[in-house]
C-alpha cells in the first residue's frame, strides 16, 4: 500500500496587518476584551485585488521548492477554502493553471469551513491508497475578511486572511497515519453565511453576505468536539499521549487550543501557536501553523502531530500523521 507523507510545506500572509487598536476605532471593543476572550492581537487584510488563487500560489509554490518538486510533479490538487475567487471554476482548477500545470491531474476544492484543511488531507491522502496519486499539493487558502461585517464586532475582530500548503509524496510507510473526519449540519444555523448562489442572492450583489456566528455557543461546541476528536484520534490508532510531539490546531481562540490541548496531557510548549498574530484564517489557519513550525526548526522529521479543526457545518476532523 502506497502512503502519504509531507515532503514540504508552505505558507503566505498578505502584507497588510489590521491591529486591535485599529479595530478599537471602528467597533465597540477594547484590545485588553479581545486579547484576553480571544487571544488575538492581529491579523492580515489581503489587498482588494488580491484573491484566494493567488495566496493559494504563493503558498503553494514555497512548498513545492521545500519539496524539491516541479509543478509537472503534482497530479492531484486539493484546495480547501469557503472563499473562492469565484462561484466556479474551483480554486483548485485556478490554482493549478498559475502554477502551470497541464497534466491533466484532478483539481478541485473541498468547502468545510475552519476545518476545510483537515478533510482536504483526508480526501487527498485516499487519492494514495487507492488511485497512485505520487505527489499531490494541498493547500487551505481564505480571504475571509471579504465575507466580514466590519460593523458586527462579535466577528470582525476574530477573522484574518492567508495560504498555507503542503506537498505530499506516495512513500513507503506513512506520513499520513489516521484521519477522523465528523459533521452535524443541524447547527448550521450557529455559524454561517446566510447567503449564496440558491439563497439570498441579493446580499451576495449587495456586497452584504456576511459570517453570521452565535460564539458562546459555538465555543461550547468547539471545546467538547475537539476534546472527544483527539481522544478518539488516540484510542483508534492505537498511540498514547506521550506518543505525540505537536499538536498544530486550528487557530480560531486560544481559550479553546488550552483546552485541547490539555485534553491531550501536552504542554502548550507542544502546541504550535500562531492565532496571536495571525487570527482565525479559516482553513489556511492549520497550515500556515504548521509551516511557521517546520520552518523555525520546532517539527522535526519524525515526529508525531496531530491536526485538528472545528468550523462551520458544525464540520470537525482531525489529522494524525509522522512529518
Ligand atoms: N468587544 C467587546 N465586547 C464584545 C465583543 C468585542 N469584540 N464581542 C462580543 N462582546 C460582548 C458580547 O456582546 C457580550 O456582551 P453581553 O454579555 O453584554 O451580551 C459579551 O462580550 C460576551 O460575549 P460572548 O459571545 O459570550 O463572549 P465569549 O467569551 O464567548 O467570546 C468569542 C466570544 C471570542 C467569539 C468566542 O465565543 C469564540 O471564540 N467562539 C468560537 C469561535 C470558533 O471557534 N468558531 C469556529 C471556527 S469559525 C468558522 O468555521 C468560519
Amino acid at each position: 500500500m502506497a502512503y502519504a507523507r509531507i515532503a514540504g510545506t508552505g505558507s503566505y500572509l498578505p502584507g497588510r496587518v489590521l491591529t486591535n487598536a485599529e479595530l478599537e476605532k471602528m467597533v465597540d471593543t477594547t484590545d485588553e476584551w479581545i486579547v484576553s476572550r480571544t487571544g488575538i492581537r492581529e491579523r492580515r487584510v489581503a489587498a482588494d485585488d488580491e484573491v484566494t488563487s493567488e495566496l493559494a500560489e504563493k503558498a503553494a509554490r514555497q512548498a513545492l521548492a521545500m519539496a524539491g518538486v516541479g509543478p509537472s510533479d503534482i497530479d492531484l490538487i486539493v484546495v480547501a477554502t469557503t472563499t473562492p475567487d469565484q462561484v466556479f471554476p474551483s480554486v483548485g482548477c485556478l490554482l493549478q493553471n498559475r502554477l502551470g500545470i497541464h497534466n491533466g491531474g484532478a483539481a478541485f476544492d473541498v468547502q468545510a469551513a475552519c476545518a476545510g484543511f483537515v478533510y482536504a488531507i483526508d480526501v487527498a491522502n485516499r487519492y494514495f491508497h487507492t488511485d497512485g496519486a505520487q505527489c499531490a499539493l494541498v493547500v487551505g487558502a481564505e480571504t475571509f475578511t471579504r465575507i466580514i461585517d466590519w460593523d458586527d464586532r462579535n466577528t470582525c475582530i476574530l477573522f484574518g486572511d492567508g495560504a498555507g500548503a503542503v506537498v505530499l509524496q506516495a512513500a513507503n510507510e506513512p506520513g499520513i497515519i489516521a484521519t477522523h473526519l465528523h459533521a452535524d449540519g443541524k447547527y448550521h444555523e450557529l455559524l454561517n453565511v446566510p447567503a449564496g448562489v440558491s439563497a439570498n442572492y441579493a446580499q451576495i450583489l449587495e456586497g452584504e453576505a456576511y459570517t453570521r456566528m452565535q460564539g458562546s455557543e459555538v465555543f461550547k461546541w468547539a471545546v467538547k468536539a475537539l476534546g472527544d476528536i483527539v481522544v478518539e484520534t488516540l484510542e483508534q490508532s492505537g498511540y498514547g499521549k506521550e506518543d505525540i510531539d505537536w499538536l498544530v490546531p486550528h487557530q480560531a481562540n486560544i481559550r479553546i487550543i488550552r483546552a485541547t490541548a490539555k485534553k491531550l496531557g501536552l504542554g502548550m510548549d507542544q502546541v504550535v501557536v500562531t492565532v496571536d498574530r495571525h487570527g482565525n484564517t479559516s482553513a489556511a489557519s492549520i497550515p500556515l501553523a504548521l509551516d511557521e513550525a517546520v520552518r523555525d526548526g520546532r517539527i522535526q522529521r519524525g515526529h508525531k502531530i496531530i491536526l485538528e479543526g472545528f468550523g462551520g457545518g458544525f464540520a470537525w476532523g482531525s489529522v494524525l500523521l509522522a512529518f
